[in-house]
């Protein structure tokens, strides 16, 4: 179990920031016992995201679809695979790939067909969500690199820390070990959140037809500073 990182002694930019962080339960890996719980505080945390209303038209459906991705992502791929961190009382998730880790297979693709029968009732918007997904991938760097599929926090717990928490220990390994990080974001006020985790904007993908729009995000490791 980790405790949240605090700010450095004599760090007061930012007190009330500093208080809700006091306040985030402790962090910990998450287990295959948590994953029905963590699909249910993912699924509330991205059901009004913008990807996902895209992807998942009305409302049973993408309760459906956002709880089928979420359990694949965890059962298939981030838990054995990768790294999932949550707090001790589940009020959020972080899905980490680690660098190497190759691009899904067939095997991945077989876990991923349940959600086909979700996607097929976009009718003629199902080409610009196709080519959403190719293009998010095409635009993966290929420089090794620390990969958030995603993050979400319990929406009535969100701006209290947690999802900063959640962030820290892949962020500060990626520091220890000189690595990058890299993230898609289909919400424009995530950027400032990102950007005070030193992420910044590489790009911008914009959906035809009124689909949503998505930021590229980049993070360089910033060694740690000597005593
Ligand atoms: C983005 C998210 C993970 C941040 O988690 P969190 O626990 O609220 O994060 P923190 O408390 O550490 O930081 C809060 C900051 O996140 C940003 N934020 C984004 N959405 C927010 C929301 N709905 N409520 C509060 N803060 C939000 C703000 O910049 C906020 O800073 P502020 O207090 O100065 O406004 C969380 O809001 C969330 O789950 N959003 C929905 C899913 C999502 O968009 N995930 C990211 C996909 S790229």
């Amino acid at each position: 179990m980790v405790r949240p990182s605090m700010r450095r002694v004599g760090d007061t930019s930012d007190d009330a920031a500093e208080r809700a962080h006091a306040s985030v339960p402790p962090i910990r890996r998450a287990r295959d016992e948590d994953v029905a719980s963590l699909v249910e505080v993912l699924a509330r945390a991205f059901y009004d995201d913008p990807v996902a209303s895209f992807m998942f038209a009305g409302e049973r459906r993408r309760w459906r679809g956002l709880r089928r991705f979420f359990g694949i992502q965890l059962r298939h791929m981030y838990l054995a695979d990768g790294e999932v961190w949550t707090t001790d009382d589940i009020a959020g998730a972080a899905l980490w790939a680690p660098p190497g880790k190759p691009k899904p297979g067939w095997r991945d693709l077989w876990h991923l067909s349940p959600l086909l029968r979700e996607l097929v009732f976009l009718g003629r918007r199902l080409p610009d969500a196709a080519g959403l997904l190719a293009e998010v991938d095409r635009r993966r760097p290929r420089q090794p690199h620390w990969y958030l599929a995603t993050l979400g926090t319990e929406p009535a717990r969100q701006g209290h820390g947690i999802g900063s928490s959640l962030l820290s220990p892949v962020l500060e390994r990626c520091d220890q070990e000189g690595l990058p990080a890299y993230l898609e974001s289909s919400k424009e006020r995530n950027l400032a959140f990102y950007a005070r985790h030193r992420f910044e904007v590489t790009g911008q993908l914009d959906v035809p037809r009124g689909g949503p729009r998505l930021w590229f995000m980049w993070r360089e490791p910033r060694p740690p500073t000597l005593p």
